[in-house]
């Protein structure tokens, strides 16, 4: 004779199997194995059984419930499966788009067909990809710091005087708590430096920010790419080869590379750095891109003051930085006449990029 809840089981089974959509087999599952359901029950009564009954009914109730359940879960994915293919079925897959792009919720009224445009790269984010696989072939590894910093990452670690100019209220967005935003990417040669002992080898692209009037080539927020090597033995001439090289490979092997004395309070002696190259339209003239220089060992004793100890030994270390502008060489590389076309958002203009 068979136990009441190989009954019980078959009972179940043979209703899971009849039942005709996704609400009856959720009846199914309540009325055996909800917390009142007939299987729950038999749980309970598990309590009232003599000891050597329990583990064979025991064994026995798991049986049952694990049958139910997977009948219960098959039976249901079948009604969920047919209802998508269902769905499915009577979508043309090879219909064109009904919707501009992505989120995009129509015009009003609008009722025929706009294709899904691609999306492609900004020419700023093109121009900085290339870069960076161009210092990457060279050894320098990825860095990053805030836009909103404090003075002292932007000026007193970087030798900045307090009387200097670039301070001025005039030429900085300082924000009422004291910080700003930053000027210049140099900050994240210092946070680099604060945070690791060298050598060192970083570049750090980002955003810098100017109290400047808007016009062709000014931008209140423009973008460098900041370097950093601290070695022993660094010298201008390792600065002049990286950045040759970096010039030739951007801007093609023909390129003329210059460097004319400068001044940075960070750097000394401190260069600027311009091209000229004859595949580009702008054609035979020198055009500034960077300022450059060897590390200026008052910026090491700024930073080892802060990180406490001696690990940038001026006596030991020594480097060279570099700071590229990243809207001018891309404004160089694509013959971009007009800086404020990069954040205008016309595509228009971006197409020409894609
Ligand atoms: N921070 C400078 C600027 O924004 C550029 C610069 C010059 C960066 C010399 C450097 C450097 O790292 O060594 O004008």
């Amino acid at each position: 004779m068979s136990h009441p809840l190989e009954q019980l089981r078959d009972d179940a089974l043979l209703e899971i199997e009849s039942a005709g959509d996704e609400q009856e087999v959720e009846a199914a599952r309540v009325k055996y194995l909800g917390r009142s359901g007939s299987i729950s029950a038999w749980g309970e009564q598990m309590k009232t059984l003599a000891k050597e009954e329990k583990p064979i009914v025991g064994k026995l109730l798991n049986e049952v419930r694990n049958a139910v359940t997977a009948a219960i879960d098959l039976r249901a994915q079948q009604f969920r499966s047919q209802k998508e293919t269902g769905a499915l079925g009577k979508i043309d897959i090879s219909l064109p788009g009904a919707t501009g792009p992505i989120g995009y919720s129509g015009y009003s009224g609008y009722s025929g067909h706009l294709p899904l445009e691609r999306g492609s790269l900004h020419p700023l984010t093109q121009m900085l990809e290339r870069s960076i696989q161009i210092f990457r072939r060279m050894g320098f590894a990825l860095a990053d710091g805030p836009d909103i910093e404090d003075e002292w990452h932007c000026f007193d670690a970087l030798n900045t005087p307090p009387e200097h100019p670039a301070r001025n209220e005039q030429d900085t967005f300082y924000l009422p708590d004291g910080q700003l935003l930053r000027t210049h990417t140099s900050t994240v040669q210092i946070r680099t430096m604060q945070s690791a002992p060298p050598p060192i080898r970083v570049i750090s692209p980002g955003a810098a920010y100017r109290r400047d009037e808007l016009d062709a080539t000014h931008s209140p927020q423009f973008h460098q790419i900041e370097g950093l090597y601290v070695d022993e033995n660094v010298s201008i001439a390792d600065l002049k080869g990286a950045l040759e090289f970096f010039m030739r490979e951007l801007f093609g092997a023909g390129t003329e590379v210059e460097f004319r004395p400068h001044y940075f309070p960070f750097t000394e002696p401190s260069l600027e750095v311009y091209v000229k190259s004859k595949a580009l339209k702008s054609g035979e003239q020198w055009i500034e891109v960077a300022g450059s220089g060897v590390v200026h060992p008052a910026v090491f004793e700024q930073v080892n003051k802060a990180r406490g100890d001696k690990a940038y030994d001026p006596e030991k270390w020594s480097g060279y930085a570099f700071g590229l502008g990243m809207d001018r060489l891309a404004m160089i590389l694509f013959d971009i006449p007009d800086i404020r076309l990069f954040a205008q958002n016309d595509l228009r203009f971006l197409k020409q990029f894609a």
